[in-house]
């Protein structure tokens, strides 16, 4: 039986490996110069976590959970989002209590039973952020400026910061009757989706990808003109603490989001480089949640990093080139060299150098094969004759040129790293 992965989720192979540590070590790097610590949650969660926090009426929970009973009869999910699980841990550890915001970061592994394509997968990576605690608009501002320098860090400029806002629960329900009004009027030309959304969550009709229900909606009313006062101040110092942090974003007001929590901010990082999956990250405000979570009244704000699209975007770019390796490479011939190098290997790997070797006995010729494979910048060749006289050969790679040194002088001619 040969197996091959579930479809929609990949092996990130060794040769794939650098653009995605350099994407995490950079957002790392980046997150942590505004107070962003790194938290580290179960993938597995009770499904009711994410039919509260996320909703019951979004597709994400409807339909694209991976979710089972385990054997006491608990019903469990794979988490398809970071957001839930993160303020879960939040007030479970009893973090609320202490003074001031909240700022957390997290890398990993999220599951939506989706339909596979480019830049869409059954099991994707995200970096999220969250920001738990502020009202102000400058913690929004500062979040969205952050993403944006984030990208630019990577190199990557193929992209557009989108802004909207999404009301409150005064303001919103107001307009989704305009909105539901709207869209009766054009029931005949939406698909059955949108035609449900009707009754159940109109503003989601903007998040359709069908061109029918696309042109359709094309002059509908929006919310951007159905705010109430607090909410259209609150977007207004959004985006003067924008232009005030330099950042360039556009105002769309079809922005609506897949997940129910969102309240007044939302936003995304968009990109024409990557077809219909155009969203590199998406995020906003969720007043509310800690609480719907059992938690204190606070506010929040976050946003999360699609990782695949990303290093698509960054292929495309030529950013995602593989590291030079700094890897030395052993050649031994015969079992007196092998004998002799194990334990010069070992103290020089202690000391900081990576070294691979010939496990097998084999030819001089295919050796240098597999270290020219690896890209090694080095490869020491000790041979019987070598033994005798106590000595190795140390061959550049780069130049090929070659010295012969005693092996007790090894250490010396690498660079030397502490560990
Ligand atoms: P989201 O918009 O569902 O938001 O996902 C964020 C990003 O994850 C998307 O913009 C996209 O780049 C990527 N993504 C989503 N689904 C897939 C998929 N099936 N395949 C590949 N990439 C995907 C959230 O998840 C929120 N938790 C973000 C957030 C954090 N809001 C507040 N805090």
């Amino acid at each position: 039986m040969k197996y091959s992965s579930i479809k929609g989720m990949s092996d990130i192979m060794p040769s794939e490996i650098s653009a995605w540590q350099k994407l995490e070590s950079t957002a790392l790097e980046v997150f942590g110069l505004y107070g962003y610590l790194e938290i580290r949650t179960p993938i597995v969660e009770k499904t009711d976590l994410f039919v509260r926090g996320i909703g019951s009426n979004t597709m994400v929970v409807e339909k694209e959970m991976y979710s089972f009973k385990d054997i006491s009869d608990d019903m469990l999910s794979l988490r398809p989002e970071g957001t839930a699980s993160v303020i879960r841990a939040y007030i479970e550890s009893g973090a609320y209590q202490a003074e001031g915001i909240a700022k957390y970061v997290y890398i990993g592994p999220m599951f939506r039973r989706e339909r596979p394509q480019k830049g869409r997968y059954r099991q994707f990576h995200q970096i999220g952020v969250e920001a738990i605690g502020l009202s102000d608009p400058l913690i929004d501002a500062e979040q969205i400026a952050m993403g944006d320098f984030f990208f630019k860090k990577l190199g990557l400029s193929d992209f557009t910061t989108e802004i909207n806002s999404l009301g409150c629960k005064k303001c919103r329900p107001e307009y989704n009757k305009v909105f539901g009004e709207f869209l009766k009027t054009k029931h005949a030309r939406l698909c059955a989706d949108c035609q449900r959304r009707i009754l159940t969550n109109p503003l989601r009709a903007f998040d359709c990808k069908n061109p029918d229900c696309i042109a359709a909606i094309k002059e509908a009313p929006l919310i951007g003109s159905h705010l109430c006062k607090e909410c259209s101040d609150h977007f207004l110092s959004v985006q003067k603490r924008l232009n005030q942090l330099g950042t360039k974003f556009v105002v769309n007001h079809k922005i609506v989001r897949g997940l129910d929590y969102y309240m007044r901010t939302a936003f995304e990082y968009t990109t024409d480089k990557l077809g219909s999956q155009n969203a590199i990250a998406g995020g906003g405000r969720y007043d509310g949640l800690v609480h719907d979570l059992g938690g204190p009244n606070l506010p929040g704000v976050g946003f999360a990093i699609g990782m695949e699209r990303v290093i698509m975007l960054m292929q495309a770019s030529n950013l995602a080139a593989a590291a030079e390796s700094d890897m030395v490479f052993f050649a031994l011939l015969g079992e007196t060299a092998r004998e002799k190098a194990i334990p010069v290997i070992n103290s020089l790997r202690q000391d900081g150098i990576k070294i691979e070797l010939d496990y097998d006995g084999h030819s001089l010729k295919s050796q240098m094969r597999r270290a020219d494979k690896m890209a090694a910048h080095t490869v020491v060749i000790i041979g019987d004759e070598e033994v005798a006289k106590g000595k190795a050969v140390i061959r550049n790679m780069r130049t090929k040129e070659q010295e012969e040194v005693n092996i007790g002088d090894l250490a010396r001619h690498f660079v030397r790293i502490e560990v």
